[in-house]
């Protein structure tokens, strides 16, 4: 028998991580201020430490990642690059389909691999407390975890909704001794204001955000930072040590390079971090069809339009060219709530502008109908925001049985569901149901776009 469990060892880490900015056909546009012009590295100043703007505005294709964050990511890194035998058996697939195991970290899932490295980078600029927003409560968590091996204070505003659903991510965080609240909170401005207008609000990562930052900010001792999950280039950056490990795991598995790529996106980070290193294979003639993955209920990358809009509901971040639906949406409750975010990362946004990516969305009954399938041929029980990237693995696979092709389809396990039982529980006892963003609220919320300066798409129709 094939081995199906390719490991790595720790000597086989990767050393550097790839930036795709350095490879982009067309460059990003840049982020604006309030005035529209392009934000400077010191205008991010009291919101992130200088070493982590350095690494969001550069264009050093490999940047070299400090020993002591490997000394941490030991813990669980190299993560196994796994063939799903079973899920191709029950299928009767002639695809071979490999996943590349995110769920063994100890918060159970890709986060903790920006979050070592950003509470490591604070803590080299001599921060002491970081803030931050979770969604489904994996970022915080992340961020829990690393800020406590690296002795830093961490507090976390969780959306409201995944706050009453999700309670095991919020012991996590408080058993790796950080502090966790309900967003909206009556701690901050921006959560006050919301809360007076909207009391029964489910919350947003928009808002969590905003009152994230507003917390940073406003600490007089100048001490504390905030810490984004996702969507910025240096969080995309250090997640990509997932695509160069799969690289590497495929090769020993006796395969090419991979003929489909997928994975689930809310912000972009862990479908970033598998995929750039082979979007770099891409950009220079590689065949290969690279899917990201969200739900109908927040539909970014497939329905909203490419503007310049806000990274938060209270309008405190720069400007950032990406497809969003408007930084006033607040996404109905689906259960993958790591995929609630208004916004996509900008690189990955720039990457669907010049065609190199083929987004995709799925209903949430079709997610869970993919978990379920799973969970009982793998054995594995997939997060909800995973889910969505395995309907898409199911549909790929069924395909290339359809036209007898042996493809190969690399897809990120970007995190276990065990801390999602309730979730579950809900699909299986019928309650939950499919949800599609109607063409008035998409409109609705997009409209206060217009106000904003245009973002023009620049492609070099290559794709
Ligand atoms: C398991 C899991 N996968 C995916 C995501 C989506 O985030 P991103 O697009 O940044 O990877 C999340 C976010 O919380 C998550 O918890």
């Amino acid at each position: 028998m094939k081995p199906i469990k390719i490991q790595l060892n720790e000597n086989d880490i990767p050393r550097q991580w790839y930036n795709l900015a350095a490879d982009l056909p067309t460059p990003l546009l840049p982020p604006l201020g309030p005035d529209g012009n392009p934000v400077t590295p010191d205008m991010l100043a009291p919101v992130f430490p200088m070493n982590l703007i350095e690494q969001e505005v550069s264009s050093e294709r490999w940047i070299d990642i400090p020993e002591e964050i490997l000394d941490i990511l030991y813990r669980w890194r190299p993560t196994p690059l796994r063939r799903a035998v079973y899920l191709e058996k029950h299928l009767k697939t002639p695809a071979r389909i490999y996943y590349k195991d995110e769920s063994v970290s100890p918060p159970g899932s890709h986060k903790p691999n920006t979050a070592v490295a950003q509470a490591w980078y604070n803590k080299q600029f001599g921060i002491k407390k970081l803030t931050t927003e979770t969604g489904a409560g994996q970022w915080g968590s992340a961020l829990a975890f690393a800020c406590n091996l690296l002795g830093l204070e961490c507090k976390v505003f969780m959306v409201r909704i995944s706050f009453d659903q999700k309670p095991f991510r919020k012991m996590m965080m408080g058993t790796w001794g950080a502090n966790c609240v309900a967003s909206p909170s009556s701690e901050t401005n921006a959560g006050r204001k919301i809360l007076a207008e909207m009391p029964d609000t489910p919350g947003s990562l928009g808002i969590a955000i905003s009152e994230a930052i507003e917390a940073a900010v406003t600490d007089p001792s100048g001490k504390t930072r905030y810490s984004l999950g996702s969507v910025l280039n240096h969080v995309l950056l250090h997640q990509t040590i997932i695509g160069l490990e799969a690289k590497k795991q495929l090769k020993i598995a006796g395969e090419k390079l991979p003929d489909i790529i997928i994975g689930c996106a809310g912000g972009g980070s862990n479908f970033a971090g598998l995929s750039f290193p082979f979007v770099a294979d891409k950009i220079n003639g590689a065949n290969i069809k690279i899917i990201p993955v969200e739900p109908t209920a927040c539909p970014t990358m497939t329905r909203a339009p490419f503007a310049y809009d806000f990274g938060d509901t209270a309008c405190t971040t720069p400007l950032l060219a990406m497809y969003t639906l408007g930084h006033a949406f607040v996404p109905p409750p689906i259960h993958a709530g790591g995929l609630r975010y208004h916004g996509m990362a900008p690189l990955v946004c720039q990457a669907i502008v010049e065609g190199l990516l083929e987004p995709r969305a799925y209903h949430q009954l079709r997610s869970y109908e993919a978990a379920i399938t799973w969970a009982r041929t793998e054995g594995f029980i997939p997060a909800p925001e995973t889910s969505q990237a395995l309907a898409a693995v199911i549909e790929e696979a069924e395909k290339a049985k359809e036209e007898g092709k042996e493809k190969v389809i690399l897809v990120n396990y970007s995190g276990h569901g065990l801390m999602d039982l309730l979730g579950y529980d809900a699909y299986l006892s019928g309650q939950l149901t499919d949800y599609e963003l109607p063409e008035e609220e998409l409109k609705k919320y997009t409209k206060d776009l217009e106000k904003l300066p245009k973002a023009e798409m620049r492609k070099t129709g290559k794709w």
